[in-house]
């Protein structure tokens, strides 16, 4: 089967979140079942600074807006791993200083941006040779659904060609002014409820919802979820109506990057059979945080993750005060809101013993911290998969989450047999306090810790019952449009 992914993130180039893991993992798991996969990427400034001669392979491409044309050049990404990898050009509108954003606030033109991004890679295949699937994610490559189904509506080339829409994250939907029609020269009367419009704005995730010929999700817990008022942000209503062609499909691990048994960010290799690595991880980490004279019993929480809302950073600060009372400390790393870097930022200051934090985006640091921590904390609010506890697993870090989406589904306390992870349920956090201080007392009994680890890290998680979960829906998008 020939594959095109439009992606907005994808390691090793560009990324913000787990998105950026699985566009690299999953199109990787794909090739490797004998596809041919494409993945295509906005030339960012960042992916520029990594690839700074990337070869031409289209030299222009003619995108129009309503009074002007932008021209775009596609680049060869290289053949990695079996995937090929192909970026889109277009310095006006990708070589900035970030992604999506500046600290103030998104840029303006991301509408057109992406916009562009998912015409061009429609275009592309019409020189490059047309898929037989689209897959795109999340809002930023959702409108390429939209575009299919719209404006190359009588483009012979593309009437069997169906496009899958995964939803990462449905707290980011891509909201625009209703004028955002035009600058994507649509048609107004695609501007209403049943389509692109909600709340009077221009909706790219809900276009995508409607024009896609399947959706998937990253959990089956998120998958539901979705569908209700709590976890929908106002989508739950559209995803209900398209409920029979949704599935919720967990992520993978790619275990080439995320395996403590060969990691070259880490400062020991071990094993489910062989811990003793990981003692030095821990010492290594405490020395990268600056944390002198912690004793073995002392137990070191890690945190990695983008600081926002999601995440239930909230929760923590709450229980502050009574957390740093226990034998533990707590190791952060992450970036993101302002707000949270700030906040935090404090919290590590009132207890310079207890609590440390790192406001950077690290990737070395992140993989220290899976290693060398205890416990890894993720008390999110909600989470579509989540990959830091399944990779905590692999590092024999144990978990501690909140009941929801991906955690729900990948971490059991009560388990038959041994729990891998502990659960707290609710909004609440006292219910995360009680979970913190039932790994606290467990980490004092060596031997049911360790079994504990053990049975995280003999867990497997790998892409290839993913991946070829994923040809299923193709395969069957593929026959619904023949
Ligand atoms: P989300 O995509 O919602 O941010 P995930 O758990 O799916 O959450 O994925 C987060 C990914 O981003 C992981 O690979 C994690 O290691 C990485 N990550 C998040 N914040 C940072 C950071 N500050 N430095 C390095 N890696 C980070
Ligand atoms: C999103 C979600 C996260 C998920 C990731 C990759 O950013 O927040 O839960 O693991 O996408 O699918």
């Amino acid at each position: 089967m020939d594959i095109v992914f439009a992606a907005s993130e994808c390691v090793p180039w560009a990324k913000t979140g787990g998105l950026a893991d699985v566009v690299s993992a999953l199109p990787k798991a794909l090739a490797r079942l004998g596809h041919k996969v494409s993945v295509y990427l906005p030339y960012y400034r960042q992916v520029a600074k990594l690839v700074p001669d990337a070869a031409v392979v289209v030299p222009s491409l003619t995108i129009p807006f309503p009074s002007y044309n932008r021209f775009v050049r596609i680049l060869d990404g290289g053949l990695i791993d079996g995937v090929q990898h192909y970026f889109v050009d277009s310095p006006e509108m990708f070589d900035r200083e970030s992604l999506y954003a500046t600290p103030s606030g998104d840029y303006g033109d991301n509408a057109e941006r992406f916009g562009l991004f998912s015409r061009a890679v429609i275009e592309t295949t019409k020189i490059l040779g047309v898929p037989d699937v689209f897959h795109v994610h999340d809002w930023q490559s959702a409108m390429l659904a939209v575009l299919l189904r719209s404006t190359y509506f009588f483009d012979p080339v593309f009437r069997s060609v169906p496009a899958v829409l995964t939803i990462h994250n449905a707290g980011y939907q891509g909201w625009f002014p209703p004028r955002t029609i035009e600058t994507l020269l649509l048609p107004w009367d695609m501007f209403t409820f049943e389509k692109l419009e909600q709340n009077d704005t221009l909706n790219f995730l809900k276009g995508g919802i409607v024009y896609a010929d399947a959706l998937t999700t990253v959990s089956r817990g998120y998958a539901q979820e979705i569908q209700t008022a709590e976890f929908g942000n106002g989508l739950e209503g559209v995803l209900g109506r398209r409920s029979a062609d949704l599935v919720g499909i967990l992520n993978g691990v790619d275990y080439d990057e995320w395996d403590p048994a060969h990691d070259p960010n880490i400062a020991a290799h071990f094993t489910a059979e062989n811990l003793s690595g990981k003692q030095k991880c821990r010492e290594d980490l405490l020395h990268a945080f600056g944390m002198t004279g912690v004793s073995d019993e002392t137990a070191v929480i890690g945190v990695v993750s983008r600081f926002a809302t999601q995440k239930g950073f909230d929760f923590i600060v709450q229980i502050m005060d009574r957390l740093v009372e226990e034998d533990m400390v707590l190791l952060m790393l992450g970036n993101g809101e302002e707000y949270y870097e700030r906040l935090l930022t404090e919290v590590a200051a009132r207890y310079p013993q207890k609590v440390a934090v790192r406001v950077k985006y690290d990737n070395v640091m992140a993989h220290k911290i899976e290693a060398g921590a205890d416990m890894f904390l993720m008390p999110s609010r909600y989470e579509p998969c989540g990959l830091n506890q399944i990779y905590s697993l692999k590092y024999g870090t144990v978990p501690i989450v909140r009941a929801t989406g991906g955690l729900e589904d990948t971490i059991d306390e009560q388990a038959f047999g041994g729990g891998n992870g502990f659960k707290f349920w609710g909004y609440d956090s006292g219910a995360l306090l009680d979970a913190i201080r039932r790994s606290l007392g467990t980490f004092q009994n060596k031997d049911e810790w360790t079994r504990m680890m053990q049975h995280g890290m003999a867990q497997d998680f790998s892409w290839t019952k993913p991946a070829e979960e994923y040809v299923r829906v193709y395969e069957r998008a593929i026959q619904n449009r023949s």
